[in-house]
């Protein structure tokens, strides 16, 4: 749960024009936290401060910023260097649908940037301003995609085993610190990643409301969470079926939403 003197009074979410990141600010915001969100869309985190701000009755600013860019950390830090932070959404992030070899490996290294070392060095700038605080929180997005291999998004999905593996050490080294590690393992849900990814969609989807509001009240409880009795099966099927058929299974799975000129 939210723990306003814990966890507040700043949060800031990062990929919060959108999706998850949206969710979160808007429930955190709902529990009386004030926001600081970061994406490339201006206009969009623009009109969210303003609807937070009346909705609720908090603070909310912003910082335009690509996260798979060199320094955006720094210049994270530096944006909200007068808050006092208690709560980090490590959630911006991206992939993309498509055979390996098919793929722009510039556009597939961004991804990585922004999945594996922009969550990392956005992750590292506030451990540090939480450990000189006493207390805080971390919620490391990643994905039911990090339990196992994701064939047809092979990348995309070592991606998310970095980010599931990263938070799970994190929690340890940071236990008894006073700062919580919560990551956040969603499965299919409905936000503009499928677009972005390239999907052609279908199947399963969870509403993105329903994600946020259990990771929040995970938050403190758990260091690993799957929203969803669907999703928690599969984590299940991926820890205890042999690895080769996992893989087999998710490479059909995903083929399915894969456009046939992207095979
Ligand atoms: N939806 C799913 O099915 C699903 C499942 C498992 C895990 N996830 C994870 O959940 C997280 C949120 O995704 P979502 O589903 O909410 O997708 P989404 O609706 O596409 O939102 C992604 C957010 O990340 C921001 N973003 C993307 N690239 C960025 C960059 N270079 N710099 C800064 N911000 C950037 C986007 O904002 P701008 O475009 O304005 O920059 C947007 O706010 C991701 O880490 C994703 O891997 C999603």
């Amino acid at each position: 749960m939210v723990n306003p003197s814990k966890h507040g009074p700043w949060a800031v979410v990062t990929g919060a024009s959108a999706g998850l990141g949206e969710h979160f600010a808007r429930q955190l915001a709902a529990s009386g936290l004030n926001l600081f969100l970061v994406a490339r869309r201006q206009e969009r985190l623009e009109v969210l401060c303003d609807q937070l701000k009346r909705a609720h009755g908090v603070q909310a600013r912003y910082a335009v910023l690509d996260l798979a860019q060199e320094g955006s950390d720094l210049a994270l830090d530096q944006a909200t260097a007068d808050l006092d932070v208690g709560l980090l959404v490590d959630n911006a992030g991206a992939g993309y649908f498509g055979r390996f070899d098919g793929q722009d490996p510039e556009r597939l290294a961004a991804m990585i940037r922004l999945n594996c070392t922009g969550v990392m060095l956005v992750a590292h700038r506030f451990v540090g301003r939480f450990k000189r605080r006493g207390r805080g929180g971390i919620i490391i997005v990643a994905s039911l995609a990090g339990f196992q291999a994701t064939p047809w998004m092979s990348v995309y999905g070592a991606t998310k085993g970095f980010d599931l593996l990263f938070g799970e050490g994190l929690a340890q080294e940071l236990r008894g610190s006073g700062i919580d590690v919560l990551v956040l393992n969603p499965g299919s849900t409905s936000t503009e990643f499928g677009k972005v990814a390239g999907s052609t969609g279908g199947g399963f989807s969870m509403r993105p409301e329903k994600v946020v509001g259990g990771a929040i009240r995970a938050l403190g409880r758990k260091v690993v969470y799957v929203p969803g009795a669907t999703n928690k099966l599969v984590a299940l099927v991926d820890r205890i079926f042999p690895r080769g058929f996992v893989a087999h299974m998710s490479g059909r799975t995903l083929r399915k939403i894969t456009p046939p000129e992207h095979w």
